[in-house]
């Protein structure tokens, strides 16, 4: 493999992305993409969202006050939806320019698109300041996904929800390749050695 150094670039880390649900302080609801997301996990079940926002946008303001959102994945057919959000703030009033419905989440007060497939309520317990960032280690209270997609497994299946995935550009993703174990089989490959 013959590569080159392109210098400090932060485009690789990437996933699905999200748009996330916020209230502000009228009570009107806000939504803008946030696509610096990742996971970790306490003990057990006990797993938590990594959200980074940057600067002093509207929904950066509304998690700090209310400590309540919701992390809607973006499917292809709400690239619009999500191109408009990200270039609009709910500093200059509550973004209309595009239909879109909304509800409230089930367990957390934040509110969520009703157009995506994938949704987490989610609760701030805790937040760490790096400059111009804030991030946010996110409770999951509740995960709510399109009933027609098989959960009973480890892995969900994502061609089905069809993600946008953004790494500076949008993107979507090719075709479900299998599951952990697939590939390797551990017991056959395993040595007998003691
Ligand atoms: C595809 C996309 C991904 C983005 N990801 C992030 C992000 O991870 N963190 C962040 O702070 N801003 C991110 N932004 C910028 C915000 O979405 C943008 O500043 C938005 O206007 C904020 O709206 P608000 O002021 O209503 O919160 C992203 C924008 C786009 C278009």
């Amino acid at each position: 493999m013959k590569r080159k150094s392109i210098g400090c670039s932060h485009e690789m880390p990437v996933q699905p992305a999200f748009i996330v649900g916020t209230y502000n302080e009228d009570g009107t609801p806000n939504f803008a993409p946030i696509t610096w997301v990742s996971m970790t996990c306490e003990k057990d079940e006990d797993y938590l969202i990594v959200i980074s926002m940057w600067g002093t946008k509207m929904t950066k303001q509304n998690t700090l006050r209310n400590r309540k959102l919701s992390i809607n994945m973006v499917s292809k057919d709400m690239l619009e939806l999500m191109d408009y959000f990200g270039q609009t703030s709910g500093a200059q009033g509550m973004k209309k320019d595009l239909s879109y419905t909304y509800s409230q989440g089930e367990c957390v007060e934040a509110p969520i698109l009703d157009m995506s497939p994938w949704v987490c309520e989610c609760e701030v317990q805790s937040i760490v300041n790096t400059g111009e960032s804030d991030t946010f280690y996110c409770r999951v209270k509740n995960v709510q996904i399109d009933e027609r997609v098989e959960t009973s497994g480890w892995g969900i299946d994502l061609t089905l929800l069809n993600p946008v995935i953004y790494s500076g550009s949008y993107h979507s993703i090719g075709q479900y390749l299998g599951e952990i174990g697939d590939f390797y089989i551990k017991e056959q490959n395993e040595s007998s050695c003691q």
